[in-house]
Formats: C-alpha cells, structure tokens, sequence
C-alpha cells in the first residue's frame, strides 16, 4: 500500500467515528483531507448533520466545498470530537505537529474537544520523539532575537522557508521555527521552557492531548486506546 493508501485508509475509519448532530474539529493536513473528504459524502449520501471548526484556512475552504457547515472555534459552545494528523507519535501517545504549519490553532482546537483522534500512517509511530523537527510558531517582530537564543541553547533552530526563498507565513502571520533535535528526552521539560520563551506563540509538541490513535498499516488500520 502507498503512504496516501494508508492515510486515505484512517482518514475513512476515523470519518465513521463522528455521529449526526456532532460539533467536529476538523485538524489540517493530507492525511486528515482524506477525512473530510470521507465526512462530505456522508454529508452528501446519508444527511449527516454536523458542524465542523477548521484548524486552518485549507480545511475551512475543503469544509465548506462539501457542504459541511462550518464555524469558528468562537462560534461553538463546545467541540464533541476532534479529528486530526500528527507528524511523529511515540509510545504514550505524545506527539509532535505542526508540519503543516497549523499547530497553534489546531491546540487550540484541541483542546477545547471533549474527545481527540489522531490518524497517521504507520510512518509517524516512534519510539521517542525528536527526529521529526519541532515546530515553533514564532511572532515575526523579534524573532531573529529569538532564532540566536535557541541558537545559543543548542536547539538547532530554521526559519521555515517556501520553495522561493520566502518565510513561510501560518494563517496568524506568523514564522515558523523548526528545531532540529533528533531525540526529546524530555518532552515536558522541553515544552516547558518552550512555554516560557518570549516571542514563541506556540510549539508543536502535543503532550496528554488524545487517548485514540488510529494508525494505518498495510493489512488494515488499527485502533489504539
Ligand atoms: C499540520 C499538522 C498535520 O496534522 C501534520 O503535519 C500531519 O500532516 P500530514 O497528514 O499531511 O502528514 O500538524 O500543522
């Protein structure tokens, strides 16, 4: 099976988790535009009635091409089931994410869900976290500033750069920094002096965020709990 067989595969299983009249937080990413696809035609073939809150401005525009009702995270009194990607999972169901450039809002979203699930392909699973580079959300006024003190920390800091040269922008207008690791030891620590880094909006490590996730292997996906 190819990677986006796979994908597509936990994309479909996890779209048979959301239930008529949910409130679903719909995450960013290939892997997770195989789940809303998956929701649309449900939508389209059994009138699933659902509201869906976007983590970005591709999957409110996916949203809304299939007909899903879409409101913002603001717009909701609650959020039921939120479905989304990860980039790198270790054995506790600690991840890291923001990839696609998308964390800050898809913590947010997540964690104003009552339920999480993540979908990857059997790629992401790790034993420990690092060797997929951690990003940071970073506010641009400063952040050269900040790039010479992770720098000095030894935490192996790039500006995430477009094909043609620019730096890549999130939906806020916000850089991105990645951090080039190759191990986290201490995933708690680390997102803790994270937290406290003036200037850094939000990083990508996701710690004690889901109890599911749904991992695509080539002889069918497998439910984790
Ligand atoms: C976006 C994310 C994505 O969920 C993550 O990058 C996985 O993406 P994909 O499904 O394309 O591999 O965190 O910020």
């Amino acid at each position: 099976m190819t990677q986006d067989e796979l994908k597509k595969m936990v994309g479909e299983k996890a779209a048979t988790y959301v239930e008529d009249g949910m409130v679903v937080g719909l995450g960013t990413g290939s892997t997770v535009k195989f789940m809303v696809d998956a929701l649309g035609k449900r939508v389209a073939e059994e009138g699933l009635k659902i509201i869906g809150v976007p983590t970005s401005d591709r999957t409110a525009a996916q949203g809304r091409q299939l007909n899903i009702p879409i409101k913002n995270v603001d717009e909701v009194d609650h959020i039921d089931l939120t479905i989304d990607g990860a980039d790198q999972i270790d054995k506790n169901f600690q991840g890291i994410k923001g990839g696609g450039a998308a964390h800050l809002f898809e913590k947010i979203v997540a964690i104003n869900s009552k339920r999480n699930i993540w979908i990857v392909d059997e790629s992401k699973m790790a034993a420990k976290l690092g060797s997929f580079p951690l990003p940071l959300e970073v506010i641009p006024y400063g952040s050269q500033q900040l790039y010479k003190r992770l720098a000095a920390k030894q935490l192996n800091p790039n500006f995430r750069k477009q094909a043609n040269g620019d730096l890549v922008q999130t939906d806020s207008k916000n850089y991105i920094i990645d951090l080039k690791l190759g191990t986290i030891d201490d995933p708690f620590g680390l997102a803790d002096y994270l937290n406290r880094q003036v200037g850094v909006v939000e990083h990508g490590l996701f710690l004690n965020v889901v109890n599911t996730v749904i991992v695509g292997y080539g002889d069918g996906p497998k439910v984790l709990e």
